[in-house]
């Protein structure tokens, strides 16, 4: 990653953009360069959906729908398992098509899925029956939505104006700021039914759905916020805890009196502690270490393991498919770490460390701001790579949410595409994790060879209660350069059997020969699996896919026949199954 020429293509169809006029760092993507990185923008209109914007009016009013699956079931069109990443436990056996809003009215907080018990949390929205297929809204002003630790004390004086009114909405307004907790829990926590299976349940997280439905969540509550201080441009605040400079929290949200004030939190973590990004609970990061971590962690996140889109994304998701069938990159690491470590030290970790309480802290929607800055970052940096799944099960997936005047809407993914489209943009600030590229604690071919573990084949499957270090062969060695930039060569962890109710986490390394290695700012470190805990139990299996290929460079090791891999458990290992590991080549 030398010198890098972002492109950000932009689909504003309808409108001239004007920026907002407050004095503040440069924002404009248009035109700007950084020291670090260029902004190559076009303003032009391009629609990078395919999709036609028929109208700007929210003026089309459905009954509920119909089930689209049963509808489907009588046009047949059989589904095609052609990724690596579907895990046949999480493949639909016949018909696949989109996931689709889920019906409101059969929401249910019911039992513990595992221990059949009942759940002491209700998170189901208000209902209605009258739902509006949502248009984006022609964009007159751009929303600006700045770095936490840059944004100035009057802009947290409008932010903190429009919490402390949605707080003061009443109880049962769906705009009211429990009930926009909610909705981020009902989407979590297997509140609502799959469509056409009751038994299935709705989870958008662990999977590609992961950033699409983040950012129109977060495009709700803002637009809620902006409505409360009639204010059109208002921007959400983004915690910039990729970059040194916000590695702390940031202070307007530790002030008692402030309505951004959260008293559930872990106290060893208030200002100044630095945030870790290869947190887990139960084992601590040596502190002088974790700035460089974190640079390295996502430097790996978003470049070394995002290289193709499934694992950036997550794994595909689409009716019929269990629960968490593989999360991305980011979401696995800097954004679970984020979340147990803003939350109380506790098994639970309320508020930031469980999904059904996580939007209870005002900290939430600044922490995902971030991640999804670093999803617009990361289609920058793809240059001329996709940057989309074109698969209509994608695309055409849809949610519901209640928009700023408490219009029940339906949204799909295709229009998340493109933040400026959607109203917003961010505050440009430095990327010191895109230049940290990690070097190998030691240079060494052949590693494997010499280590004595046993082969992958005869270990699995395997409880994590324990590092557990096996071989794994390589169907192929000294690739050329054209044959690398065709296919990436990807470490597959599958099996993966976890309970939803448990913080886990697990580290991976590759031509360790440390007994516990632990080193994650150096070339050996993978990436890691973590998981946010929700209330609702239940077993899941899951997969996710590790980028070798600039690793393999790294270590000098690109002739090797083998690689030895250490999966090392830093939290909840004696509840952790591993089905098996193996290296795939996809292009
Ligand atoms: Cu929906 Cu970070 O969680």
């Amino acid at each position: 990653m030398a010198s890098l020429a972002l492109s950000f293509s932009t689909t504003t169809s309808t409108t001239t953009t004007t920026r907002p006029s407050q004095p503040k760092p440069s924002h404009n993507f248009c035109t700007h360069a950084t020291r670090h990185h260029r902004f190559n923008v076009s303003c032009k209109t391009t629609n990078s959906s395919g999709q036609n914007q028929k109208d700007n009016q929210n003026s089309e009013i459905s009954q509920p729908k119909l089930e689209r699956r049963n509808l489907l079931l009588g046009i047949g069109g059989l589904y095609g398992a052609t990724s690596n990443f579907l895990v046949s436990d999480a493949t639909p056996t016949a018909l696949a098509t989109p996931i689709t809003s889920p019906d409101l009215s059969k929401c249910a907080t019911g039992t513990n899925l595992n221990t059949q018990q009942p759940l002491d949390v209700n998170c189901c929205p208000p209902t209605s029956t009258q739902i509006i297929d949502y248009k984006l809204p022609p964009v007159n002003k751009m929303r600006f939505r700045p770095a936490a630790h840059l944004a100035g004390k009057e802009y947290f004086a409008k932010f903190e104006k429009a919490i402390a009114l949605m707080k003061a909405l009443p109880p049962d307004d769906p705009r009211n700021f429990m009930q926009q907790a909610n909705v981020h829990c009902a989407y979590c926590n297997l509140t609502y039914q799959q469509t056409g299976d009751p038994k299935l349940k709705l989870q958008i997280h662990n999977c590609w759905h992961f950033y699409p439905w983040h950012r129109w969540y977060l495009y709700f509550y803002e637009r809620i916020l902006g409505k409360l201080i009639d204010d059109p441009t208002f921007g959400l605040p983004f915690w910039n805890w990729d970059n040194p400079d916000g590695m702390v929290m940031p202070q307007e949200f530790v002030r008692k009196e402030s309505p951004l004030f959260n008293g559930r939190r872990n106290q060893q973590h208030l200002p100044p502690a630095v945030t870790d990004l290869a947190y887990s609970a139960q084992s601590p990061t040596n502190p002088k270490k974790i700035i460089p971590n974190n640079l390295t962690i996502m430097y790996s996140e978003m470049v070394r393991n995002g290289s193709k889109l499934e694992d950036f994304y997550g794994a595909k998701y689409v009716t019929g498919t269990k629960p968490d069938p593989g999360p991305g990159s980011v979401e696995r690491g800097s954004h679970t770490a984020m979340h147990g470590w803003v939350g109380e030290a506790t098994p639970s970790g309320e508020d930031m460390g469980n999904f059904y309480s996580t939007g209870r802290d005002p900290l939430f929607y600044s922490h995902h701001a971030n991640v999804d800055r670093l999803w617009t970052i990361w289609r920058g940096l793809r240059e001329s790579k996709p940057k989309d799944f074109p698969d209509s099960d994608w695309l055409n997936a849809d949610f519901l949410f209640y928009d700023e005047n408490a219009q029940l809407v339906r949204v799909k993914v295709v229009d998340t595409l493109d933040n400026e489209k959607m109203g917003y943009i961010y505050q440009d600030v430095d990327l010191p994790w895109l230049k940290n590229r990690p070097i190998a604690r030691v240079k060494k071919s052949k590693v494997a060879a010499s280590s004595g573990a046993q082969p992958a084949e005869t270990v699995f499957p395997v409880k994590l209660d324990k590092v557990v270090k096996v071989l794994v062969n390589r169907p192929k060695k000294s690739r050329s350069k054209k044959d690398k930039e065709k296919e990436e060569e990807l470490l597959v962890i599958e099996g993966i059997e976890v309970d939803t109710a448990t913080f886990v986490k697990f580290d991976v390394f590759v031509n360790d020969e440390d007994d516990k290695p632990d080193e994650f700012d150096k070339a050996e470190y993978a990436g890691c699996y973590s998981q946010v805990p929700h209330k609702n139990s239940m077993t899941v299996k899951t997969t996710i896919r590790l980028g070798l290929t600039e690793l393999m460079e790294d270590l000098d090791a690109e002739d090797d026949e083998k690689i030895l891999v250490s999966l090392v458990p830093k939290a909840g290992g004696e509840v952790i199954t591993i089905g098996g590991i193996k290296i795939i080549y996809a292009s």
